[in-house]
């Protein structure tokens, strides 16, 4: 994070183009854990399927006022940002609205800035948060692109199945060029897998790839593949709460530690 830099929280983009990785379980999951460990969170939904929304209980008439609104400056964050039932834990949903062409029709200089600027507006500061996530589309779209262009780091949720390297190069390719024109200080947080099967080779052999092509870049803590993770959304609420104990809820709270312990270094480092 750069001193020059106008927002505290450190603002973390879970992003791959592929569907069905994980991505949103990962963002309220995480999101949740950090909660849990003491941070002030505030999950943003960027994708316009709204499924982190309704995973945490954000039902249709509480979403009058969107990230669509708080995109295009039509929302401030106190009329955004709504409380969940997880302590420490606020969310701005999304709808449908999100796909709305008109994002697209803005100027060709400030469409990539939108969440930028919406995160950096002053009355933010008010929230005091120490971690923003960014729940993505399954796309390298604009709304992606809004997020990378927003965020310090990016989390990059792998499952563990057959092919599931193959998309990273594009996800890397675009990271990079949002480097080279946008944000230069983005950085990939971390790579996590996901729906891991411990007794399945395949999920194995996709580690054991993954842990040699992406070294260090690849987090310790792995997540099981867990029925309690899936099960939870149509509660709505978070693994963590649902089932405190499950094997999932728990290989969440150890993603959350390690990327605060990580995120400690860096400052360390910087220091
Ligand atoms: N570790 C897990 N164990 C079991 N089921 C999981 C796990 N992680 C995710 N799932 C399930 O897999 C499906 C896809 O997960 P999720 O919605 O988090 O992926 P996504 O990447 O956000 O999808 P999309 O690309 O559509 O946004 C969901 O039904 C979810 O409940
Ligand atoms: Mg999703």
């Amino acid at each position: 994070m750069s001193s020059t830099d106008q927002i505290s929280a450190k603002i973390i983009a879970v992003a791959n183009q592929k569907g069905g990785v994980g991505k949103t379980t990962t963002t309220i999951n995480l999101g949740a854990a950090l909660a849990e460990h003491g941070q002030n969170v505030l999950l943003i939904d960027l994708d316009p399927q709204g499924n982190a929304s309704t995973g945490l209980g954000v039902t249709p008439d509480r979403r009058a006022i969107t990230t669509y609104d708080f995109l295009v400056g039509d929302a401030s964050p106190s009329e955004a940002i709504q409380p969940t039932s997880v302590t420490n834990l606020s969310i701005i949903p999304a709808t449908t609205d999100l796909s709305s062409a008109d994002i697209e029709l803005i100027s060709n200089e400030k469409r990539s800035f939108l969440l930028f600027d919406a995160l950096r507006q002053l009355p933010m500061d008010a929230f005091a948060f120490d971690y923003i996530l960014i729940d993505c589309p399954p796309s390298l779209n604009i709304l992606t692109v809004n997020a990378m262009v927003a965020a310090h780091a990016v989390i990059v949720p792998l499952q563990s199945e057959f092919f599931a390297l193959e998309g990273l190069s594009q996800l890397m390719l675009t990271i990079r060029e949002v480097r080279q024109t946008a944000n230069k200080s983005l950085r990939i947080a971390g790579i996590v897998l996901t729906m891991y099967d411990r007794r399945n080779n395949l999920s194995q052999q996709v580690e054991a790839d993954a842990r040699e092509n992406l070294g260090g870049l690849v987090y310790t803590t792995v997540i099981p593949r867990n029925v309690r993770l899936s099960e939870a959304p149509s509660y709505a609420l978070p693994a963590l709460v649902y089932d405190s104990n499950s094997a999932g809820s728990q290989a969440y709270r150890e993603l959350a530690l390690e990327v605060m312990a990580k995120d400690n270094i860096q400052l360390k480092r910087v220091s």
